[in-house]
């Protein structure tokens, strides 16, 4: 489908009703995977605003991405129970073996690196989610073997 006839119609759907910014945010997510950058002025537009002031709510809450995910996507969580068993320095490492930083995505569209926060296992952290498989006592060695696994 042609995005920006789309976002009309999303908008039009949201326009009328009061705070209609998150909504419009939420379907778009739902249909395209991501909030498309080239959306962003279009919606400002409409809803009065300016660009940087949708740019923040997008940025602002971590339900919306600003890019497509890859094909996979490698969560590591970062909350209290996975920091204090190194979840820093897990992460650290990960991202220097996988090169990619928080939010990106391999340039071939393979796998995209995502903070979480607590996947409900904190009694085994540090731990970590590869599309819907959640691990624990997360290691270098075992994300480099589910990467593989996931063929990402
Ligand atoms: Fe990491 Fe709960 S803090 S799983």
């Amino acid at each position: 489908a042609d995005l920006l006839l789309r976002l009309d119609e999303i908008i039009a759907a949201h326009k009328g009703r009061e705070g209609p910014l998150l909504p419009i945010l939420h379907d778009l997510q739902a249909e395209w995977g991501h909030v498309p950058e080239a959306a962003e002025p279009v919606i400002a537009a409409a809803l009065g605003l300016t660009r940087a002031e949708v740019h923040g709510v997008v940025s602002f809450y971590h339900d919306f991405r600003d890019h497509p995910h890859g094909r996979h996507v490698l969560r590591l969580c970062r909350a209290e129970a996975c920091q204090s068993m190194g979840a820093d320095e897990l992460a650290d490492k990960v991202r220097a073996a996988l090169g990619l930083d928080w939010h990106e995505t391999t340039p071939d569209g393979r796998l995209t690196l995502e903070p979480v926060f607590c996947l409900g296992l904190c009694a085994c952290a540090p731990s970590a989610q590869m599309g819907e498989t959640l691990v624990g006592r997360v290691t270098l060695d075992k994300v480099q073997k589910l990467v593989a696994e996931a063929g990402a």
